[in-house]
């Protein structure tokens, strides 16, 4: 995958992104190290954190990524953003429980399904989690919104700029004085930052390109031209910010609707967009009656504090769904319950192992099956596949399957069919099945990454 930059030159995203951790590691370590004398790399564990609909190709991706900013796998955990959010608020001190004299602080109770909402640039991520007896977090759904997030309301007021302006006047600034135009958007941004319920907002401008500007009747009554600034009125700025706004509480509405959100009680607005007036004020409206809704004082900060707890707790979050089937791809030339007849057919048919939308538990054992394997050859190769199909077809195609690893089985050459165990576990960085033969006891492993590249299967 390559990214454009501005100029139009291409450059690998591999590169952009391991280089923009490197250089954000190195900045860490160079202040970690004036506090703490005689640290070194290892020292340190890293959270990258991604959003939870990010497949596992782009969780991959992020990992190598690392790896070559020098951050070495062992030291490095991916969190999901979610997560991160619900895991501070988890130790977020909220309810006030009366005991005799005692008062217990806590945020959630046993059980207790809430809703992560994360308001960032892009889209809004909704996440429902529970938290188990043991404290843990569960995930029970997780979806995303349209692209509604603070970028969109940018967006608009730029776009309401240049109709003001005049697009041509705003192409002829982008392109002869582009220091300025980056100006003009940061300032967008810094002052759409306070905009509250009924403020208006100026736009610092040039004199020089004031100068130019006419407004149209059709703004007469939203938008004034002043010395230095051009100022949207309130009104204005309420419909801009309603258009993400009411698009944004539809969804969340219909979401709580559903069977698995039922039993939601609270409400957890994050990301810096969350800081909004227009946001926190429709959520409260909306929804103040029925849930409980959070909105913590650093919104923007949330994920990266949960991250950090994460990390001192990689074991902090058991469920997950799995995104996708996975299976072997199995030239078989039958499958009877649990046995498999390995043939030389050209046909693969999909054995499932996981099912999309199972949970499966970080850094475990997800799944153990027996299965009977019978073969001519001396190896088996077992092959893994995945599918984004809700219900995954017979035969294995290009068009529908991926496949993500495999493993050479040995296969004894006295019997004709051998006993394997499966065990498969997954965990941040990759999926892992283990065949180990009943009556050898000798293990294959194969590991599954999720990059078109294959690893080498190994045997010991
Ligand atoms: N007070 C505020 N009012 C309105 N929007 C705000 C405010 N503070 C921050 N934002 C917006 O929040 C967005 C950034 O939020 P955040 O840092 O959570 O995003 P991100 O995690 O980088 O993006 P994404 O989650 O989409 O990848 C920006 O669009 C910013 O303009
Ligand atoms: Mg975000």
């Amino acid at each position: 995958m390559v990214i454009k930059e501005m100029g139009g030159k291409t450059m690998k995203a591999m590169v952009v992104f391991a280089f923009c951790i490197e250089y954000i590691k190195d900045r860490v370590m160079e202040r970690l190290s004036q506090a703490i004398h005689g640290l070194d790399d290892n020292d340190v564990h890293w959270v990258v954190t991604v959003p939870a609909i990010w497949n596992d190709q782009a969780r991959q991706f992020m990992i190598e990524a690392s790896e070559k900013a020098s951050i070495g796998k062992d030291n490095l955990t991916l969190a999901l953003e979610p997560e991160g959010a619900a895991m501070y608020c988890k130790y977020l001190a909220m309810d006030k429980k009366e005991h005799g004299d005692e008062t217990e602080l806590k945020a959630f109770d046993e059980n207790a399904r809430f809703m992560v909402v994360d308001l960032g640039g892009g889209t809004i991520d909704i996440t429902v989690s529970e938290v188990l007896s043991t404290g843990q977090l569960r995930e029970i759904y997780n979806a995303t919104g349209g692209p509604w997030g603070g970028n969109y309301i940018n967006d608009q007021i730029i776009k309401n700029l240049k109709e003001v302006i005049g697009w041509t006047v705003m192409g002829k600034l982008r392109s002869d004085d582009f220091d300025e135009y980056l100006e003009l958007l940061r300032d967008v941004e810094q002052r759409k930052r306070s905009v509250n319920y009924d403020s208006e907002l100026s736009i610092k401008i040039s004199k020089d390109l004031l100068t130019k500007i006419e407004i149209p009747d059709a703004y007469k009554l939203d938008v004034q031209k002043e010395k230095k600034s051009i100022k949207l009125s309130a009104s204005l700025m309420k419909k801009i910010f309603s258009s993400s706004v009411d698009s944004m509480m539809k969804h969340v509405e219909g979401l709580l609707e559903m069977k698995e959100t039922r039993e939601v009680s609270t409400i957890l607005l994050v990301g810096g967009y969350a800081a909004s007036d227009f946001v926190q004020r429709a959520f409260r409206e909306k929804f103040h009656k029925k849930y409980r809704i959070i909105f913590p004082l650093t919104p923007d900060m949330i994920v990266l504090k949960g991250a950090v707890i994460i990390g001192q707790l990689v074991e902090a979050i058991v469920g997950r769904m799995a995104k996708y089937h996975y299976g072997f791809g199995l030239s078989t030339t039958a499958v009877s319950g649990r046995v498999i007849s390995i043939g030389e057919g050209e046909e693969k048919t999909f054995f499932s192992l996981i099912k999309k939308g199972q949970k499966i538990k970080v850094g475990d054992v997800v799944t153990e099956y027996e299965v009977r394997l019978k073969a001519k050859s001396k190896w088996a190769n077992l092959e893994v596949y995945t599918t984004d199909e809700e219900e995954p077809q017979r035969v294995i195609d290009e068009e529908h399957f991926t496949k993500v690893g495999s493993i050479n089985v040995k296969l004894p050459q006295f019997k004709k069919e051998s006993i394997l165990v499966l065990t498969i576990s997954y965990d941040e960085t990759e999926f892992k099945v283990v065949a180990t033969d009943r009556n050898t006891g000798r293990c294959f492993v194969g590991n599954c990454r999720f990059l078109e590249k294959e690893i080498k299967p190994s045997s010991d």
